[in-house]
């Protein structure tokens, strides 16, 4: 058996097999067909995004990170000393390291991710980082209701950090219901940071969903690959493309496999066939204005405090606080 340090303990709350199956027989199922898009991130699909971050197309992450580095002392100033920062997704940290550095003697750190490998990753390096921290990793699917860790040591607030525009892979209504659950978890005198892609030029985005190396079409085809893998599915790779298109009417990319012929897929016991040309969607990613992603936090019970943004506004970094 393989003992973990206890300070790098990761509180496993991993979905299970059986709810990734049931997932893919019930989106393939139904039309349009679709693949949840949490099952991306596998250890492959974690890497490979790794590899989209990097991108020169996709300025998301570079963008967002710039923001980070130009005004994090703005936002430690909003936070103010000793919280708990409780990090959504946070993946594999590079973000929150930098709002940590600027944060003042800040108590606690729980980051949230799907991606266990990478939880532990980056819950090694911070504990190098910042040894005073008391660090609570959670490994869960965290759009299903959670209960956090509790920690050992007392805290001023607590401030939730949900960086990378994840927000805009879910639909508007899942995203203000997610806002809401959010607002229980940072009490009444607690605060939301929250990165947003915001809306821009389509062939901007599309160039950023459809990059020159493939890297997002691996992404994407590597869900199938995952469910031959962990399901015994018998998707042939090279009968899928990847394609993703700005829906200008919804304010989103939409990802898509497309298969290449008339062809039948096995999962389990479930025989799917689909038509040449047929699509399964396998994420959205919607892109907001300031004012339309305010107004979808105010819905949730967030009062709108501060936005800072890149100079050519592509990206918005919000913080919002409890409305009483
Ligand atoms: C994680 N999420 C915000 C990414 C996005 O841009 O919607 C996922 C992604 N899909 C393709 N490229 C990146």
């Amino acid at each position: 058996m393989n003992y973990e340090p206890a300070r790098l303990a990761v509180l496993d709350l991993e979905p299970a097999k059986s709810e990734f199956l049931s997932e893919t027989i019930s989106g393939l199922s139904r039309m349009p067909r679709t693949l949840p898009c949490k099952y991306f991130y596998d250890e492959r699909g974690a890497a490979l995004f790794q590899n989209i971050c990097d991108l020169p197309e996709y300025y998301i992450t570079r963008t967002e990170t710039a923001i980070l580095r130009l005004y994090a002392h703005e936002m430690a100033q909003c936070i103010g000393a000793r919280c708990e920062l409780i990090g959504l997704g946070t993946g594999a940290g590079t973000k929150t390291r930098i709002l940590l550095e600027e944060l003042e003697a800040p108590a606690v750190y729980i980051p949230i991710d799907i991606s266990k490998q990478q939880l532990r990753q980056s819950t090694a390096q911070f504990h190098q980082l910042f040894p005073q921290l008391e660090i609570l990793p959670l490994c869960t699917d965290y759009l299903q209701p959670f209960d956090l860790p509790s920690p050992v040591r007392a805290s001023a607030h607590k401030i939730v950090y949900f960086p990378g525009s994840t927000i805009g892979n879910f639909e508007p209504q899942q995203a203000t219901e997610f806002l809401g659950r959010i607002i229980d978890l940072c009490d009444k005198d607690g605060g939301l940071f929250i990165g947003v892609d915001l809306q821009k030029d389509p062939a901007v985005l599309e160039r950023a969903y459809n990059d020159s190396r493939g890297v997002t079409a691996r992404f994407n085809l590597n869900l199938l690959r995952r469910a031959n893998h962990e399901l015994q599915a018998d998707f042939d790779l090279e009968r899928w493309r990847h394609r993703a298109t700005y829906n200008s009417a919804a304010g989103r990319i939409e990802m898509y496999l497309i298969s290449q012929i008339d062809q039948t897929v096995h999962i389990a016991n479930h025989e799917f066939r689909f038509r040449s040309g047929e699509k399964i969607i396998t994420e959205f990613s919607y892109k907001y204005t300031p004012e339309g992603f305010t107004a979808l936090a105010r819905d949730a019970g967030f009062e709108f405090a501060r936005i800072w943004t890149d100079e050519a506004r592509l990206f918005g970094v919000f913080y919002f606080t409890v409305k009483l």
